[in-house]
């Protein structure tokens, strides 16, 4: 991957190092709007968007993350014109093509969250070898959200459990949020300790909902194409300043309460 990325030796990782996230979500936003700002068409915005990926995989790599999960096709893209939608499916396969052999060389495992059912069976193929030739990495897992939709993830998840109940497997009374979790195409993922947004909007579009009740937010102002290694290492020098309570109280010294 080295060879791929362009380096900003003005960000030492030493330099902010304080806490680092565990996992770390990307919403890869504001493709089009790059390209349109340029008079590019927008496969040319997602086309520097890959490059930018593939420079956050190596700097996360580089910063110590165990788990980078990325937005790539939510299950509302469907809507968009078919030739974007094409686009974006020809990337992608190029992307784990072009790339699986140094994904495996860096030691990034590749897991893909998403509904599988309906897909084209050579985006569905092409996946699944990626999972396959990656199992046994264990550096950085780079989960690809793809076809995926939270509300969607959240109904899927019940319709199993209440599917193992109607069997008799499990008792209904047991239900719970740890249970509704194990249920979850993230299964056995700690949850996102700091999701970024780029592009300037402020929302989540059905990523990770669930999953992230306690995350942390840093939204940027930048389009994706324009993400690299300093806007990574920014990202996560705020989520270092961040305080996380989990729904807790901070206690001073003395034992009074200094947060909510
Ligand atoms: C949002 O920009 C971006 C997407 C819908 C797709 C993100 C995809 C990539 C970065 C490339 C393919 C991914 C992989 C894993 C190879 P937008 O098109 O919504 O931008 P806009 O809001 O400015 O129109």
């Amino acid at each position: 991957m080295r060879s791929m990325i362009k380096t900003n030796a003005a960000v030492k990782p030493t330099e902010w190092l304080g806490r680092i996230p565990i996992h770390v979500g990307i919403i890869m936003d504001g493709n089009g709007r790059w390209a349109l700002n340029r008079g590019l068409p927008r496969i040319e915005g997602h086309r520097r968007g890959v490059e930018a990926l593939r420079i956050t995989v190596c700097a996360a790599i580089e910063f110590g993350l165990r788990y980078l999960t990325v937005y790539s096709f939510s299950a509302e893209n469907w809507s968009r014109p078919v030739e974007e939608v094409s686009d974006l499916m020809g990337l992608l396969k190029r992307f784990i093509r072009n790339d699986l052999a140094e994904l495996q060389r860096a030691g990034v495992k590749i897991k893909v969250i998403g509904d599988r059912a309906n897909l084209n069976p050579d985006i569905l193929a092409i996946l699944q070898e990626a999972e396959a030739a990656t199992c046994g990495n264990a550096r950085l897992t780079l989960v690809v959200a793809f076809n995926y939709g939270s509300r969607q993830e959240i109904a899927a998840a019940a319709r199993v459990m209440a599917a193992k109940a109607a069997a008799g497997l499990i008792d209904a009374a047991e239900i719970d949020a740890d249970l509704l979790t194990q249920h979850l195409d993230t299964a056995g993922i700690p949850d996102p300790d700091l999701i970024i947004r780029t592009s300037g909007e402020q929302r989540l579009s059905n990523f990770l909902m669930w999953q992230a009740a306690y995350s942390e937010f840093v939204f940027l102002p930048i389009h994706w194409p324009d993400f690299d290694r300093q806007a990574l290492a920014d990202a996560l020098a705020q989520f270092s300043a961040r305080e996380r309570r989990f729904g807790g109280v901070t206690l001073s010294p003395e034992g009074a309460k200094v947060g909510g």
